[in-house]
């Protein structure tokens, strides 16, 4: 099943994140992390980038995969995931940008970038720990519902709610994109480790659907629970909607000290 912890506040939730991905670098150190935009790892990353400095962790051989980009916006617009991932996770972590992989939204190349990301990604050994937020539709990277569960990387429209939560990032709406290239649902089943990050009640609804809700296209994020491991980390806000509460911390309090996340 998958692990729900709840954890006491958005910044010990980036800190089980960060240690989790501190030890899966000291002992490969060339990991391939799976990156996500959004508010929600924002915490985890500083924690991260706090980790590799504590502990003098070489990054040098680290990769990364974004899970997404907006079509056609263009890498220097500073919306674009290309500078959201650079300027949240590849400088303050100091990872080598040229192991940092964002899929590519350039509408020449739209037609066989989603293949070719996918390749990429296969060619880089596979993705050891993706990291993700979740829409208040239940979307997992901009798999709206609908996708499809084996989906590969691909170009969705985004839905106008989507485009309405992420309009706060752009002067307007009409700025904000219509489309994405988004790694699919199976593409992001492929990683060895799902972690996903949900804060505050506006994600409540999207957090019991995906976690005690019936496996649907119609809540992306459900897909989680056909993965052998996946790990949950919400606070109480985004929890307070979960029927099964008790059970989860009730887990977590008994978890064998040496099993980590
Ligand atoms: C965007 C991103 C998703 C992210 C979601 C939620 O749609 N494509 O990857 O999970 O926003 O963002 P936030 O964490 O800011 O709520």
């Amino acid at each position: 099943m998958t692990e729900v912890i709840i954890a006491k506040s958005e910044d010990a939730a980036g800190e089980i994140y960060a240690k989790a991905m501190a030890s899966l670098i000291a002992s490969k150190p060339n990991a391939v992390l799976g990156l996500a935009t959004g508010s929600s790892p924002l915490t985890a990353y500083k924690h991260l980038a706090a980790h590799v400095a504590a502990e003098h962790l070489d990054v040098s051989q680290v990769r990364g995969f974004a899970l997404d980009e907006y079509v056609g916006l263009g890498v220097n617009h500073e919306q674009s995931y290309h500078a959201t991932i650079n300027r949240t996770v590849t400088e303050p972590l100091g990872l080598n940008p040229e192991f940092v992989h964002v899929p590519n939204g350039d509408l020449s190349t739209i037609q066989t970038a989603g293949a070719d990301y996918d390749a990429a990604i296969e060619a880089a050994g596979g993705v050891d720990c993706q990291i993700l937020g979740i829409g208040t539709d239940g979307h997992i990277g901009f798999n709206e519902p609908g996708s499809s569960l084996v989906s590969g990387t691909r170009i969705k429209t985004l839905l106008e709610q989507t485009r309405e939560d992420n309009k706060r990032f752009f002067t307007s709406l009409d700025e904000v994109p219509t489309h994405a290239i988004t790694q699919g649902i199976g593409t992001i089943l492929r990683a060895r480790h799902l972690v996903l990050l949900a804060f505050g009640e506006s994600k409540a609804p999207a957090i019991a659907a995906a976690v005690e809700g019936g496996i649907s296209s119609f809540c992306p994020a459900s897909a989680l629970q056909l993965h052998p491991r996946a790990t949950v980390i919400v606070d109480e806000a985004a929890a307070s909607q979960l029927k099964n509460l008790d059970y989860y911390k009730y887990a977590v309090a008994h978890k064998p000290a040496w099993q980590g996340i």
